[in-house]
């Protein structure tokens, strides 16, 4: 069975997210969606040249729409680089909402079109509000309309706790939770390392290592104007764990329907994409952080499809 992937948005994010899946063998065909044409039949050419170098082969087309018809994952990272810069200046990712909403409007009129009826992975930004629009604009259950989230923060939360604890990353647990922005908190109730609560560990600072996660975005924005590796590690953990119908428990933007928006939680994903959500008992304090950050997204959320 051919694992067909659309990536419509052919930047930095898009780009990489290609490259991590052709390089891991993670797809078998590639759909390239861009307003640019040139930019991406150039993307889709650089990985012909890459060919005779790797060790799996991908099948590459170019703004052909009807080609979603039969994939099994559309990824969005559509966005505008100006606009990016404004919020990591900003420290805001809103500032980019005026114009992806547009965007998403079309875009999600032609996936409609072109009889997709796989799972769609949003990495636009503000990540939670476009996968909220996006789902209203197909249509689709919002089992199959799912954001990145959080899924990148709580990497930068393993990250920051990993060298303040000198541990791999991937040996810190828990989760990042909420607004994939400033709302965003560390659920420090379920963060453990070799089993311990991280929390309880009084050597810490956990404020700060909480602020680091939340503002690594910013962080590398900074230096080289936008980000890619990261998202584009989260966005391929995501579609392969759809793909792969792992059943993976993981911290992605999904609608809720207690708070009534999509935020970041973490659900059990598979090939259905969001197949239901995690058990998760968290602190009083946490509760409270989950629904301020809920209400801050659905007011976004609602001044925008008003
Ligand atoms: C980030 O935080 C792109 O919003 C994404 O890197």
């Amino acid at each position: 069975m051919a694992r067909k992937i659309a990536i419509i948005g052919l930047g930095h994010v898009g780009a990489a997210i290609a490259h991590g899946l052709v390089t891991t063998g993670g797809a078998d065909e590639l759909i390239f969606i861009d307003t640019n044409s040139a930019k991406a039949e150039a993307e889709a050419l650089d990985f012909q040249d890459a060919a005779a170098n790797l060790k799996y082969d991908v099948h590459i087309v170019v703004n052909d729409w009807q080609a979603l018809n039969d994939a099994d994952i559309v990824i969005s990272t559509l966005g505008q680089i100006s606009l990016q810069k404004t919020g990591q200046a900003t420290g805001d990712r809103f500032v980019e909402l005026q114009f992806t909403k547009q965007q998403v409007r079309g875009v999600a009129d032609k996936i409609v079109a072109s009889g997709f009826h796989g799972v769609l992975v949003v990495v636009t930004n503000p990540v939670d509000v476009i996968t909220a629009l996006y789902q209203r604009f197909t249509g689709f259950p919002a089992n199959r309309v799912i954001g990145s989230g959080t899924l990148l923060d709580t990497a930068r939360m393993q990250r920051a706790v990993g060298v303040a604890l000198g541990v791999n990353p991937k040996s810190v647990s828990g989760y990042n939770l909420g607004e994939h922005g400033n709302s965003q908190f560390t659920a420090w109730s379920t963060v453990r390392v070799h089993g311990e609560l991280v929390g309880d560990d009084a050597d810490l600072d956990l404020d700060a290592l909480e602020d680091e996660a939340r503002r690594g975005g910013y962080t590398v924005y900074a230096g080289k104007e936008f980000t890619s590796y990261g998202i584009a590690s989260a966005t391929i953990h995501l579609v392969e764990a759809v793909l792969s119908d792992s059943h993976e428990v993981l911290p992605a933007s999904t609608y809720q329907t207690d708070l009534e928006t999509y935020l970041s939680y973490p659900v059990v994903v598979g090939r259905a994409g969001v197949l239901h959500k995690a058990p998760l008992q968290l602190t009083d304090s946490e509760q409270q952080k989950l629904t301020e950050s809920a209400a801050y997204i659905k007011q976004r959320f609602d001044d925008v499809y008003a």
